[in-house]
């Protein structure tokens, strides 16, 4: 361990600011990762809203910090910058649910299908998609499609969502978020007993009976604007226990519960400052795709900023 990271937290911050503008590089914070890092961000955001600013940044460094497939998505749409994972394991176990074999075998399964692959997959199931997606967008970009089938990968319960609201023949693949799973109905009936006045809001990788009793089902950053927009001072936050933080922040005159206790994913609270810092200091852990994979994913991610332009 580097004599550096016996500093505390301020001077830690100190030197991650120093260390960022003699780098010129942006650091990009996804909502569920540690109140500490998300404060130290320029940007916290949902997935959609990192990869449209990792895309029209002027920095030459992203310090991502967040898990694999997300830094992976903005080295796919911004090759040129160096695009650093502050935490090297932080991966994601719904990304790990599909392989390209499976979804090679099921594409042959039904060849007439569109493949819509939710951002939470790796570049290579990136590249053999038509078109990516995220929680933001789900909906539109699948009804924006020419076919009429549509094979959705990884998440089955984002998958559903969307299917619930389409007109198009979805076929779902089996794959789930291990944090959302944890999440279960009696324990918001029992907050929203305690709480009759909450607003319930979850993350449509949220299981099927949730999604249905929650007042919106909605992207991290969706929750942000909704949270603001409503007359409700309470809230019941069916997702990641990061975004509480986020929640609180913005909003300090109202209250945000979660409904049951181990709502933490693992991989997003890898990341530490010391991590950023030692990020920025060492240019540590670079992204790296192959070319011919990052062109065909690069593809599936346009198709997705091009079908749903941003507002
Ligand atoms: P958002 O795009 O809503 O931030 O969600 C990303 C994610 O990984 C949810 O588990």
């Amino acid at each position: 361990m580097s004599l550096d990271l016996f500093l505390d937290d301020s001077e830690l911050t100190a030197r991650i600011q120093e260390l960022k503008r003699e780098r010129h590089a942006v650091i990009l914070a996804h909502s569920y990762e540690r109140p500490e890092v998300q404060d130290i961000a320029d940007y916290v955001g949902d997935s959609l809203e990192l990869s449209r600013l990792a895309a029209k940044t002027d920095a030459d460094v992203i310090v991502f910090c967040s898990v694999h497939f997300m830094a992976e998505t903005a080295k796919i749409l911004s090759p040129q910058k160096t695009v650093l994972l502050p935490a090297a394991e932080a991966g994601c176990p719904l990304a790990d649910m599909i392989t390209p074999a499976q979804l090679e075998a099921e594409k042959a399964r039904h060849p007439g299908a569109a493949v819509v692959a939710y951002v939470n997959c790796s570049a290579e199931i990136k590249a053999m998609a038509d078109v990516c997606c995220t929680s933001a967008n789900a909906l539109q970009v699948v009804n924006a499609m020419p076919q009429e089938e549509i094979l959705f990968v990884p998440d089955q319960h984002l998958g559903r969502f969307v299917q619930k609201q389409t007109h198009k023949k979805m076929i779902l693949w089996a794959g789930c978020c291990p944090t959302h799973q944890r999440m279960k109905i009696k324990d918001i009936l029992d907050l929203k007993k305690q709480h009759p006045e909450a607003e319930v809001v979850v993350h449509p990788e949220s299981n099927e009976d949730i999604c249905n009793l929650a007042d919106a089902v909605l992207s991290t950053s969706q929750m942000l604007r909704y949270c603001q927009a409503s007359p409700a001072k309470t809230f019941i936050i069916g997702t990641e226990m990061g975004m509480l933080h986020r929640l609180r922040t913005a909003m300090p005159d109202k209250t945000f519960l979660q409904p049951s206790k181990g709502l933490i994913c693992p991989n997003m609270k890898m990341t530490q400052l010391e991590d950023v810092y030692e990020s920025l200091k060492e240019l540590q852990f670079r992204i790296e795709i192959p070319e011919p994979i990052r062109i065909k994913a690069l593809k599936a991610l346009d198709g997705m900023l091009a079908a749903v332009p941003a507002k």
